[in-house]
């Protein structure tokens, strides 16, 4: 029986899944990352609080765990990302800094992580979640500095580090047509025209049952890559509100499969990751209490009606 990265690999794609250092003890779990999925994404171990937690102190330890277990199971890594609203530390999104001094901070960030990991890293997401959902650039301290120049700081930084990885941007409730995708596509558009190294956009695909599958899916996706990017699926969760029955699991595992034949039609779609592949490892109930179930596989690793649903579709 092929696995879902074989299959995918079969059609010229990836099939990953997200992972986090603290999993890695759980010995089923790392069996069934390690035969299943051909590229893995570190769901924390490359976020800025993680990797320079203090002002010019790296700390690599979490990020490289991964990248070793991804290199023993021969899996690509998705990296996961350089310059990101969220999990910022402190230092950095309360400093104050004049913007000269925070571009600085911003380029030494990307350069230092994107040189450590150069070469062993697929993709990197080098901007993550730079809009608002009306399509407004997001106000996090980069830009509210900086202006919407700090994404071409950062993608020609990550160039410049590590000349062999695609650079992405990602973001989250750009899976269909709509007014914050539009705002990515011009973003992408503007860069290109720019002559900045942008080489491929990151839909997140964060969905969610009781707010419908988002319209229009496989045609948002041809046309970044009419643009000349490529496109992936990257954080791809399909949840719902507690407690799952079979008519939800069942919802879920068509979602699965219209999303998974929606990047196979493009064929710039070079892949897709699941966040996490067990509900067992969900970022989901943790941030959105009620709700969970989102996974292939359930929380005792078993797989669910997705699961099936997947390996039709790839
Ligand atoms: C999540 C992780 O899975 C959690 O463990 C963490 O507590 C919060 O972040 N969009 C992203 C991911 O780009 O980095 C987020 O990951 C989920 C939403």
């Amino acid at each position: 029986e092929p696995t879902l990265g074989e299959l995918a690999a079969a059609k010229g794609r990836y099939f990953g899944s997200a992972t986090d250092n603290p999993e890695l003890s759980d010995a089923p779990y790392v069996a069934t990352l390690g035969r299943e999925f051909n590229a893995i994404t570190p769901g924390n171990a490359m976020k800025w609080d993680a990797t320079e937690p203090q002002r010019g102190q790296f700390s690599f330890a979490k990020g490289d765990e991964i990248v070793a277990l991804a290199q023993k199971n021969g899996q690509k890594v998705r990296g996961h990302t350089l310059v990101w609203h969220s999990q910022l530390p402190s230092w950095v999104s309360n400093g104050g800094f004049p913007a000269a001094e925070l571009r600085s901070i911003l380029q030494n960030h990307v350069t230092t992580v994107a040189s450590h990991y150069k070469g062993q890293v697929m993709h990197w997401d080098v901007v993550n979640e730079p809009f608002n959902d009306d399509g407004t650039f997001r106000d996090s301290v980069f830009y509210s500095t900086l202006g919407q120049s700090y994404i071409a700081d950062a993608l020609r930084a990550a160039r410049a580090a590590d000349p062999g990885a695609k650079l992405y941007i990602n973001d989250y409730n750009t899976d269909g047509i709509g007014a914050k995708s539009d705002a990515m596509y011009n973003l992408v558009k503007s860069l290109k025209s720019q002559g900045v190294p942008i080489d491929g956009v990151g839909f997140q695909g964060h969905l969610a049952l009781q707010y419908g599958l988002p319209s229009q899916v496989q045609q948002n996706l041809q046309r970044f890559a009419d643009l000349g990017v490529d496109v992936a699926i990257t954080e791809l969760d399909i949840r719902m509100v507690l407690p799952a029955d079979s008519a939800k699991l069942s919802t879920q595992a068509a979602w699965y499969s219209d999303v998974t034949k929606a990047c196979l039609a493009v064929s710039r779609c070079v892949g897709i990751t699941v966040w996490d592949y067990t509900d067992k490892y969900s970022w989901i109930p943790g941030v959105f209490p009620g709700q969970g179930a989102a996974l292939p596989y359930d929380e005792n690793l078993a797989p669910k009606p997705a699961y099936a649903a997947l390996r039709t579709a790839l």
